[in-house]
C-alpha cells in the first residue's frame, strides 16, 4: 500500500535536520577532544598527523571541508580542531551570511590562528564565496569604498585562520571554492557498535541507567547517526521510567521503539514510503529522483540527503544513471516477492551502484 501522509520529513523522530532540542542534548554531550570522538577512525587518525604537523611548525592549520550527511558530528569535529589547536571557534552558516559586507565583518573579527565554521557553505552566495577566495588564499580581502566613478578597492590584511567548511554533499560546492580546501575529509554513517559507545557515553552523562544491550538496540535503529541515536537515547528513556524501572535495556528500547514506528533497521514509515512507492509505484524503478520526490510530495534533496544514505548503507536502493531501484533486500524486508530479473523492475538493480 502507499500511503498518503501529511506527516513530513521534518517532523519526524529520526530527521538528521537539526531540531532545537537537540541543541541543548547536544550541548553537553559533544566530546571535546579527539581521543573522546568514537568511531570515524580514518577522519581521526589523518586529522591528528594534521593538527600535530600544525602545531609543531607553530602555523595555522589548512583550511578543512567536511562532508557527508546530516548528524554525524561536523560541527562536533570543528569544535575540536578548535580546542585541539588550542584556538577560538567562531561558528556561522552558509545562509546566513547574506552580504559581502556579512562575511568581511566576521573575518575582521577574527584573532590570529581561529577556526572559522561555516556550516550548510555550499549555500554561500556567489557574491560572498568571491570575498572568501583572498580571505582562504592571501588572508586579505578587498573592500569597495566609495560609489561610481570614485569607487575604489582597499586591501585589507587578515589574520592566518583555518576555515572548516561542513556540506552534505561536496559536490555541491563550487570547484573553485572546493579546490582551496586542502584537507578533504568524508564522514560515513557509524556502526551499529560505534553509535551503541556513543549512546552508551551519553547515557552515563545523563544519568540514565543503560544496559549493553539496550543500548545496542537504539544503536541498530538510528540510521548511522549520533543526533538520531542521542534524540531516541531520551525518548526511549521515558519509556524506562514510565514503563519499566527507569533502566534502558533491551526490551524497554524494542517496545519504546515499536511504539515509535522506527523498525528493527531504524527505518520509519517515510523510509517505507518512499520504498513503497518504488515498487508500487514504479514497478521497482528505475523511477528518476524529481518523479519519485513529486509522487511522494517531498524535496528531492530531502529524500537525496535524509532517506538515501542510510537506504543505500543497507543495500535497500540501488542508484542507476535511469533512476533508483529498490533491491531484493528491500523487497524482502517490505514483505513484497521479488520480481527477479527482467520483472517489474526492468533492471537488475545493482546494490551499492553509484
Ligand atoms: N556524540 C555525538 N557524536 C559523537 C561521537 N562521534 N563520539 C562521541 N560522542 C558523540
Amino acid at each position: 500500500m502507499i500511503e498518503t501522509s501529511d506527516f513530513s520529513f521534518d517532523d519526524r523522530i529520526v530527521t538528521t535536520q537539526h531540531i532545537d532540542e537537540d541543541t541543548a542534548i547536544e550541548s553537553g554531550l559533544r566530546p571535546t577532544t579527539l581521543a573522546e570522538y568514537i568511531g570515524q577512525d580514518k577522519v581521526k587518525q589523518n586529522l591528528a598527523v594534521y593538527i600535530q604537523a600544525a602545531k609543531q611548525r607553530e602555523g595555522t592549520l589548512d583550511h578543512v571541508l567536511l562532508y557527508g550527511p546530516p548528524g554525524l558530528g561536523k560541527t562536533t569535529l570543528s569544535g575540536i580542531i578548535a580546542k585541539e589547536m588550542g584556538v577560538d571557534l567562531r561558528i556561522t552558516t552558509g545562509p546566513a551570511i547574506e552580504r559581502p559586507g556579512d562575511l568581511a565583518a566576521l573575518l575582521t573579527n577574527l584573532s590570529p590562528g581561529d577556526v572559522l565554521f561555516i556550516d550548510e557553505i555550499h549555500r554561500l552566495s556567489r557574491a560572498v564565496e568571491e570575498i572568501l577566495y583572498p580571505a582562504l588564499e592571501d588572508h586579505a580581502i578587498d573592500i569597495i569604498v566609495g560609489k561610481g566613478p570614485s569607487a575604489r578597492s582597499i586591501r585589507v590584511d587578515l589574520p592566518e585562520f583555518t576555515l572548516v567548511g561542513a556540506t552534505t554533499r561536496a559536490g555541491q560546492l563550487s570547484a573553485p571554492l572546493r579546490d582551496r580546501f586542502g584537507i578533504v575529509l568524508r564522514l560515513e554513517l557509524y556502526t551499529p557498535e560505534q553509535l551503541s559507545d556513543i549512546v552508551r557515553r551519553s547515557a552515563q552523562i545523563l544519568n540514565i541507567p543503560c544496559a549493553l544491550d539496550g543500548a545496542l538496540e537504539l544503536a541498530r535503529r538510528s540510521r548511522g547517526t549520533p543526533r538520531i541515536a542521542n534524540r531516541l537515547l531520551k525518548r526511549v528513556r521515558d519509556f524506562a521510567d514510565v514503563l519499566g524501572n527507569g533502566e534502558i535495556n533491551e526490551v524497554i528500547a524494542r517496545t519504546a521503539l515499536d511504539r515509535l514506528e522506527i523498525d528493527e533497521l531504524g527505518l520509519d514509515s517515510n523510509d517505507r514510503r518512499m520504498l513503497d512507492m518504488i515498487i508500487q509505484g514504479y514497478g521497482g524503478g528505475p523511477v528518476g529522483l524529481e518523479t519519485l520526490a513529486s509522487a511522494l510530495g517531498e524535496e528531492a534533496v530531502t529524500l537525496e540527503d535524509v532517506c538515501e544514505p542510510y537506504l543505500m548503507q543497507l543495500g535497500f536502493l540501488s542508484r542507476t544513471p535511469r533512476g533508483r531501484c529498490a533491491t531484493q533486500r528491500a523487497y524482502a524486508h517490505l514483505g513484497y516477492t521479488w520480481p527477479g530479473q527482467g520483472g517489474d523492475g526492468g533492471q537488475l538493480p545493482l546494490v551499492g551502484d553509484p
